[in-house]
């Protein structure tokens, strides 16, 4: 077979010149030609194999069947071609689908793999995986290939496509404390996290400004801490739901709690916990980060991420561990007293680490790994070596390459983030600098750049509710989403252009509010009645 270099370059005309499919994120290898097939709604389907892993039954298949069905087919763009028009074109009757391992009942892991085949030509229509994953990124793929001639008839090319994700983590953050994001909002962002092939949903469910999250430990955390706690809080029963929806397109849930800054809104529902603020010798009413020199807080802290633990199945939570305020800490005499006795002088750092320290020990006891914004690095926490270490400063301390230097130097796995802050927004076409980052673009050797697992976009809250998310995130993240799936070598923003105006076009069609990257229409047929 061909190296990478050359298939993308054969393909890459290919696609340019005339009719190209709105593929996005671009497959590893891909070879399509102008022959073509047929596709006709009222007889058309998915098949599993005999041989298969998978078969009827297994519901992440079976309601992936259903779901490309319907975005394929759905009645509003779907007029039947006339019965009597001729068809020069061969018919493909359906796409048949072997699954080489079972796993249909399992959680998406760091670890699963995504690789499938898709084979459309005279003799197969097939797709083929080694898991359920990799099938439901074919079926994105499959349904992306999928075009319809002005008469209304369905066609789809001869294409060869080998594909498989460049890193495992590909993630979007969603903040759901700044506002309040209804269930809805959340499941809809996951359904176009898939069609983009993002499959790491980071949930930043609480923050100062609201707790949302209804604790069955601590039911007070959500009745005086979220914003109301009859209508904007997250039940048990819509946690589950997120991550069986999530599940069912392939999508780890993330959960940060975030600790011990960001946490203003833990106080009113867990007297005690918080730092109290001091002014000279007086309290002065108001709170800092996380108190960390109490047995109580670490108590509370054991019985929380106990309940955590459980109801996140995902093997990593998130600790956050950002931006901590040390000028509470500072005016708080008998945490200067405990400072004294623990000898670390005037470094509040230490001070963190001690606390940070106390909470990774109790989360592994739970047998859960962890994930941490890049502060608790930077800050010298001793943290295990398995630990993930996210970054998200474009320039302190340092330059955000350096970081990721740094990091996989300490021998530590990395996410970047920081140059895929898409909360924040710029007049033009912003998705660019976002598309052109390369990840591993830092100095390092082999084993270093190997370390990076990935990366995530983040759609923090302050300006954000369920009005302007949508718009706000796509395409957007879909920049993002493709260079943490497509080969270093899909680096054109000429071709990304094309094809992401088109892949806007599509996500229209599917019923997303996606912003328009430019001047310009969707034909006829994609636009939204
Ligand atoms: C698919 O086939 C059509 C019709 O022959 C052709 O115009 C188009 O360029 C082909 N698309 C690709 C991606 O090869
Ligand atoms: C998936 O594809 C990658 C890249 O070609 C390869 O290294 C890996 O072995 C493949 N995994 C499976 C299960 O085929
Ligand atoms: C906190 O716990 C430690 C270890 O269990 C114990 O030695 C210490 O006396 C406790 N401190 C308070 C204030 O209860």
């Amino acid at each position: 077979m061909a190296g990478p270099g050359l298939w993308f370059s054969l393909l890459l005309a290919a696609a340019l010149a005339g009719r190209a499919a709105a593929l996005w994120p671009w497959p590893q290898y891909i070879q399509t030609s102008e022959s073509h097939y047929a596709i006709f709604p009222y007889n058309f389907q998915f098949r599993y194999h005999a041989s298969s892993a998978a078969q009827p039954g297994c519901s992440v298949l079976d309601e992936a069947f259903q779901r490309y069905r319907d975005l394929l087919f759905s009645s509003s763009w779907w007029q039947p071609p006339e019965r009597t028009r001729k068809q020069h074109a061969p018919e493909k009757s359906s796409l048949v689908i072997l699954v080489s391992t079972p796993g249909c009942n399992e959680l998406p892991s760091l670890e699963s793999g995504e690789n499938y085949t898709l084979t459309i030509n005279d003799d197969h229509c097939f797709l083929l995986s080694e898991t359920v994953w990799g099938a439901l990124r074919g079926l994105e793929t499959f349904s992306q290939l999928v075009w319809r001639s002005p008469e209304g008839t369905f066609f789809i090319n001869k294409t060869e496509i080998e594909d498989f994700p460049r890193f495992p983590h590909r993630g979007l953050l969603l903040d759901t404390s700044r506002h309040y994001l209804p269930l809805t909002s959340i499941l809809d962002t996951l359904d176009v996290m898939a069609y983009n092939k993002f499959n790491v949903f980071h949930w930043h469910l609480v923050d100062d400004s609201s707790f949302p999250y209804d604790s069955f430990t601590f039911p007070e955390l959500t009745r005086k801490g979220s914003y109301d706690p009859a209508t904007h809080i997250y039940t048990a029963q819509d946690v589950k739901e997120v991550i069986e929806y999530a599940r069912l397109r392939g999508i780890r849930v993330l959960a940060e709690f975030d600790t011990p800054g960001h946490t203003l809104s833990w106080g009113p529902g867990a007297p005690g916990l918080l730092t109290p603020c001091y002014s000279g010798s007086h309290p002065t009413g108001t709170f800092g980060p996380v108190n960390p020199i109490l047995n109580s807080t670490y108590e509370f802290m054991s019985a929380f991420f106990l309940e955590v633990s459980s109801v996140f199945p995902d093997f990593y939570l998130h600790l956050g561990g950002d931006e901590v305020d040390f000028t509470c800490w500072k005016s708080n005499p008998d945490i200067q007293s405990f400072m004294k006795k623990q000898g670390f002088g005037n470094d509040f750092k230490q001070l963190e680490s001690f606390y940070v320290q106390t909470l990774l020990n109790i989360v592994s006891a739970y047998d859960k790994g962890y994930v941490v914004w890049q502060e608790v690095f930077d800050n010298k926490v001793k943290v295990r070596p398995d630990t993930i270490i996210q970054v998200w400063r474009e320039e302190t301390p340092v330059r955000y390459t350096k970081e990721m230097e740094l990091i996989t130097g300490a021998g530590f796995r990395a996410l970047l983030s920081a140059p895929w802050y898409l909360n924040h927004i710029a007049y033009g076409p912003d998705w660019r600098e976002v598309y052109m980052v390369e990840p591993l673009d830092f100095k390092g050797s082999p084993q270093q750049k190997a370390l990076v697992i990935g990366g995530e976009a983040c759609m923090w809250g302050e300006y954000v509710d369920s009005t302007n998310l949508a718009p706000r995130l796509w395409p957007r993240a879909g920049a993002v989403a493709e260079r943490l799936w497509s080969s270093e070598l899909v680096t054109s923003v000429d071709f990304a252009f094309k094809r992401l105006t088109r892949f806007r076009c599509e996500l229209l069609r599917r019923g997303v509010q996606a912003q328009p990257l430019s001047v310009g229409y969707c034909e006829q047929e994609f636009e939204e009645t």
